[in-house]
């Protein structure tokens, strides 16, 4: 069984489609231990309460430095003992210390095909203030493993989603939402909580599907 973790700021769909699919069945294999928010007002935090989940706050604003904070972020995700780290929009830079504890053993959710619209400053809205700027056609989700730099670990899934005339940065943002991010995070931690997910030389390989 996958011990999960999963990290959130916001709403939490993300966190819904992994619950609603580890419920299911869909994502075998797979426990979620804990909810952790750096927002004491995360919808997220309810949805966790609401399936029964530990849900804690771990929030900057109660550390007197950013050191402490980290350390304590990271001090509250070792006591739960999980396999896995799921970040599902959450809008906290991932402390060095933890990206080498748990290297391979983190990832994220992108609203973009990654390496288009993502590093620095791309998160949220901006990701699709940027594609549609760019007037790219397509554009989609990725899920990848946390390394060092930002939105550069090894690539697990990606999921198209087209680009209509008219769409502003919230439309499109809502439509890989639904057609690509609720969809290949769940199926992540599945490949992942069933041994398909291998990462040779920085490349992420999906085995025996
Ligand atoms: C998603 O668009 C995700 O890709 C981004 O933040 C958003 C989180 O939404 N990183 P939610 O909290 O899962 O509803």
């Amino acid at each position: 069984m996958l011990r999960i973790g999963v990290l959130v700021s916001g709403g939490g769909t993300n966190l819904q489609a992994i619950i609603d699919k580890v419920k299911s069945g869909e994502v075998s294999n797979t426990e979620i231990a804990f909810v952790i928010s750096n927002n004491e007002n995360a919808y997220a935090l309810t949805r966790a309460q609401n399936a029964g989940i530990a849900a804690e706050c771990v929030s900057p604003k109660k550390y007197a430095s950013r050191a402490q904070f980290e350390e304590a972020l990271l001090d509250t995700i070792d006591a739960y003992q999980v396999d896995l780290i799921v970040l599902a929009g959450f809008l906290v830079i991932i402390p060095e210390a933890m990206i080498k504890k748990y290297k391979n053993r983190i990832i994220n959710i992108h609203p973009s095909l990654i390496p288009s619209f993502c590093g620095t400053g791309a998160y949220g809205l901006h990701v699709h203030e940027k594609a549609l700027a760019r007037g790219v056609k397509v554009s989609g989700a990725t899920v990848h493993f946390v390394d060092e730099g930002t939105d550069t670990g090894p690539i697990i899934l990606q999921k198209a989603v087209e680009i209509k005339e008219g769409d502003t940065p919230e439309v499109l943002q809502r439509r890989i939402m639904e057609q690509a991010e609720w969809i290949i995070l769940p199926r992540a931690i599945d490949l992942i909580a069933n041994g398909k997910v291998e990462v040779v030389d920085g490349i992420a390989h999906i085995i025996g599907e």
